[in-house]
């Protein structure tokens, strides 16, 4: 093949995997053939003249395609994903392309420094310790190296601490044979590892104990301590421990946090391997479950697992490189070079010699998709395997076997594991999807893992499909066996011996057997429970010292990360904001007016489009308030009756009620993923039988309004604590609505008037009535004092006009309070609003210009609007971080001195974060819950 051929079938090659990526959908999942089947198509010896390149690639089509498992296919749902992507594809072509040997760094000095760097960058993304990265200092003994497989880096570190361990040994037992010292050698490992360990310690000779989790699968430190201590006792040698993060079968977190420090006083090396979910790590909500980390000698993670790298790229740190390298030093003198002692040889760092240049696709995969993108890849494989974990929950006949947190669903009918085998078999067999079974606790489980790189909510919905259509057939098929055989499971004969068989009955009978026994199933397929949310809320870290706390709360449309600001957008937009800008600036869930959208485009016509998501091209989270608000807020004649809320309609001057049943009609067609009850709204200002009489009122219209909820498979509804501003009447509402089964609360009633010091104190009394484990939405909240003050309350969620309406006055928000760029002092100003944010707007547009377009020009509208929303979700992100290092109490600190640099703290601030133990006036006292 010449050059121009090259090209020419360069191209053409292309050609076929766009063409084979696009139409992948449309084969078989996996093939449906015999082993053995390519052995007939193809001639038994090699060609001895060369071939058309034609004929090859038609081979390729009718020979080859027929036996392949598409990996990349939308229905794959086995294992864990193959990492695939363009940009990966076009690196793996160039590295061919360059053919470069890169053994040592002469040997190709780019394919040496390029690994290096691009390990750094990755070990940066995860949020390594410093001593894994090279550049650091100039005198790290840290780095990275890629190796080819995730088996490769455990036996590379088992055989480097191995090495290590003798050498320690020896010193003491200079005489001792090295086999004799090897014998006494014990690594550790939990049952839930991958079996690549247990491969690294028979390769290298060693001892391996495998140790149980625990209930959550989670290898304790307890355990290793304990197996260490009776090992030490038979006079063994703990050498080597390995922690699994995101372990294989059901992505089970080891605790490194206990297993760390245990390692570390039995002087062991500690590898972490992190194959498929380290890679989640580059996103920080995924941070914590890294706890311990610092304990760590060598971690790995697979990016051609989830990190839409094409495989071979395992990548691999360790804290001391020496230490790796003295196991693998052999220096012939062919392989030596004048730059030794400067730079990386790879070929010291593992087993094999030759390396290609691997790295080249790594860098353009993060340089093309960028962190941000990568970390949107994760967040999407995370929020669909939530989807579907919420599908199999909602069906009572299944049951979700492990805490999801990644990609990976492990799901079975309730029921024996032979019904299980079964299923997987006939789903498989059928080709519509593929999917591989696990064990846990002993039991046989169905692993759904979302792996294609752009996966869809579609595909989610068409799997669970197939699944439930193929367990409806089954259990059917199960149960007319069962009752041919045995005994009716029907609840009216459940003791009922049933000897006939099938075949002996007459058509009538049957049917009428049949009818009998689907019974119990069709209610079983009923709609789900109302203990059953789509909603999941996981307490992430709690605040030591306040009631704040940082939660994941995965609804349909996203995951959200709480303490949360939602902007709000009124007829389906924010003013001044398009969603293409809300979703760069990583906001997860909007509030939409159900007042406003109920008039227009009203119910009619966001019901036909499928909801408000679509209509609106938003694709995350939404949520909706219930419109009374709006009614007695905006209208002065709307009139309050057990009903509902009577108003003349602003459009046409006629007459007409909300009630709570068509308030829940409207927000079910609008679809959002949380709705509000309608509640009976009294001014905060208003005292006496009126607000007790709406408190009650209240909780009738919540029960009115989960019986008109039509939607609750998708749309939680959130329930409103009233009580004005009497502590009895807000203690008796929560108590009430804690009785129904919902989602998550909602605290109104509250922002409208009211004085500061009543009004915290009612935040105070609610959270600590409402429990901890189900969000808490301090409705109307949206002050930045405000929410820090409310975030140490215990509230996970808020909303409020007030950042994108104070936008359009020209007003933008800064850690010292507010701009008024309208002010004269800033038509020379050229610095951007503030210097640290990086909204679009701070990067482009000065001070000076948007003081001249300010008010007059839509575009100042959108630019100011853009800074103030990315202000806000910056606060609730510094705030969760902080909540998350364990740093929230000096993040108040630092947040009120920059607020209130005179420290003229208002009194109602500084009296409420008293209340949860921090004091802004006397820094000195211990901020401890107990003083
Ligand atoms: C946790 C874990 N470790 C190791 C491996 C083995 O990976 P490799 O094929 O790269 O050797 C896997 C594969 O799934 C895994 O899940
Ligand atoms: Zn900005």
């Amino acid at each position: 093949m010449d050059s121009e051929e090259f090209r020419q079938r360069g191209r053409e090659m292309v050609d076929y995997i766009i063409e084979y990526m696009e139409t992948l959908g449309e084969r078989r999942v996996t093939p449906s053939i015999e082993p053995g089947y390519l052995r007939e198509l193809i001639p038994k010896n090699a060609p001895n003249k060369g071939e058309k390149w034609k004929e090859i690639m038609s081979d390729v089509e009718t020979k080859i395609m027929p036996g392949v498992a598409h990996w990349q296919h939308p229905r794959f749902h086995a294992y864990f994903p193959s990492g695939n992507s363009f940009p990966s594809i076009l690196g793996d072509m160039l590295s061919d392309g360059i053919g470069a040997i890169g053994f040592s760094w002469a040997a190709s000095p780019a394919c040496t420094e390029l690994e290096t760097i691009v390990l750094d960058w990755l070990g940066q993304m995860i949020g390594l310790p410093q001593e894994f990265l090279s550049f650091s200092d100039g005198n790290s003994k840290g780095g990275g190296v890629m190796q080819s497989s995730a088996s490769e880096c455990v036996l590379v570190s088992l055989l480097a601490a191995r090495a290590q361990k003798i050498k320690e040994l020896k010193v003491v037992h200079p005489f001792t044979e090295d086999g004799v010292l090897l014998s006494k050698l014990v690594a550790y490992c939990s049952r839930e590892a991958h079996s690549c360990v247990e491969k690294a310690a028979m390769i290298a000779f060693t001892k391996l104990r495998i140790l149980e989790a625990d209930e959550d699968l989670s290898l304790r430190g307890a355990t290793l301590a304990k197996a260490i201590e009776e090992d030490r006792a038979l006079g063994l040698v703990p050498f080597f421990v390995s922690a699994t993060l995101g372990t294989t079968s059901c992505v089970s977190f080891d605790n490194l946090a206990e297993i760390g420090p245990v390692a570390k006083e039995a002087g062991a090396w500690l590898h972490v391997d992190a194959a498929y979910a380290g890679n989640a790590f580059i996103c920080p909500e995924f941070k914590y479950l890294m706890e311990g980390i610092e304990y760590a000698t060598s971690f790995n993670t697979n990016p051609n697992k989830w990190l839409l790298t094409n495989f071979d790229c395992s990548t691999m740190w360790v804290k001391d490189r020496f230490k790796l390298t003295q196991a693998m030093v052999v220096d012939p003198l062919y392989l030596q070079h004048s730059h030794s002692d400067k730079a990386i040889d790879y070929r010291h760092w593992g087993i094999p010699l030759s390396r290609r240049f691997r790295a080249l696709k790594l860098w353009f995969v993060i340089r093309n998709y960028g962190v941000e993108g990568l970390q949107n890849y994760i967040r999407q494989h995370c929020r669909l395997a939530k989807r579907f974990e919420l599908l199999v929950k909602a069906d009572e006949r299944f049951e979700v076997c492990n805490n999801v947190r990644m990609g990976l669903v492990c799901f079975r009918v309730k029921g024996e594991d032979q019904l299980n085998r079964k299923l997987l078999s006939k789903i498989n067999a059928s080709g519509k999807l593929h999917m591989v079974p696990a064990c846990i606790h002993g039991r046989f489980v169905i692993r759904f893992c979302v792996c294609a790189q752009d996966a869809k909510d579609s595909d989610i919905e068409y799997a669970w499909k197939v699944i439930s259509d193929f367990a409806t057939e089954l259990l059917d098929d199960e149960s007319v066996d069962e009752k041919s055989q045995i005994k009716l499971t029907n609840e009216e004969a459940n003791d009922e011996e049933f000897v006939q068989h099938v075949g002996n009955l007459e058509i009538s009978e049957l049917i009428d057997l049949m009818e009998k026994v689907q019974f119990p199933m069709q209610k079983n397929h009923s709609k789900p429970a109302m203990s059953r949310h789509p909603l999941t809320f996981q307490v992430l870290a709690q605040c030591k010292t306040t009631k704040a706390k940082c939660s994941l709360m995965t609804l349909p449309h996203h995951v959200v990360e709480t303490p949360v600001f939602m902007p709000v957008g009124t007829q389906g937009s924010l003013k001044g904001i398009i969603p293409e800008q809300l979703e760069q600036l990583n906001c997860q869930i909007m509030l939409g007016n159900t007042y406003h959208l109920g008039n227009r485009p009203g119910p009619d016509l966001l019901e036909s489009c499928g909801g408000l998501h679509n209509f609106m091209g938003w694709p995350r989270n939404l949520l909706t308030d219930s419109g009374g608000f709006q009614m007695v807020s905006l209208l002065d004649l709307a009139e309050i009756t057990e009903e509902g809320v009577k108003f003349k309609s602003p459009y046409d001057g006629s007459e007409c009620l909300l009630t709570p049943e068509r308030s829940i009609e409207i927000q079910n067609a609008i679809g959002a993923d949380i709705i509000m009850q309608l509640d009976d709204v009294v001014s905060s200002t208003v005292s006496g039988p009126r607000v007790e009489e709406a408190m009650h009122r209240t909780t009738r219209w919540l029960d009115r309004c989960l019986k008109a909820h039509k939607r609750p498979e998708s749309q939680n509804l959130f329930p409103i604590v009233q009580g004005g501003l009497d502590p009895k009447l807000r203690t008796e509402s929560a108590k009430q609505l804690m009785e129904r089964e919902v989602a998550g609360f909602a605290v109104g009633g509250l922002s409208g008037g009211e004085g500061k010091d009543q009004f915290w104190r009612m935040v105070h009394l609610s959270t600590d009535l409402l429990p901890n484990d189900k969000p808490r939405y301090l409705m109307g909240v949206g002050f930045a004092t405000d929410l820090v003050v409310c975030c140490a309350l215990g509230c996970d969620m808020f909303d409020c006009v007030f950042p994108t309406r104070t936008a359009r006055f020209g007003c933008a928000l800064v850690d010292s309070g507010q701009l008024n760029l309208k002010l004269k002092l800033f038509g020379q100003d050229f610095r951007p609003i503030d210097e640290k944010c990086d909204c679009s707007t701070c990067r482009r547009y000065t001070r000076a210009y948007l003081h001249t377009v300010a008010t007059i020009e839509t575009v100042a509208c959108n630019l100011i609007t853009v800074h103030n929303v990315a202000y806000q979700l910056r606060l609730m992100r510094n705030i969760r971080e902080s909540i998350m290092n364990g740093t929230f109490v000096e993040f108040i600190f630092n947040f009120m001195d920059t607020m209130y640099p005179k420290k003229d703290f208002p009194v109602w601030a500084t009296d409420a974060l008293r209340a949860v133990n921090v004091d802004l006036i006397d820094r000195t006292k211990e901020q401890n819950p107990d003083s």
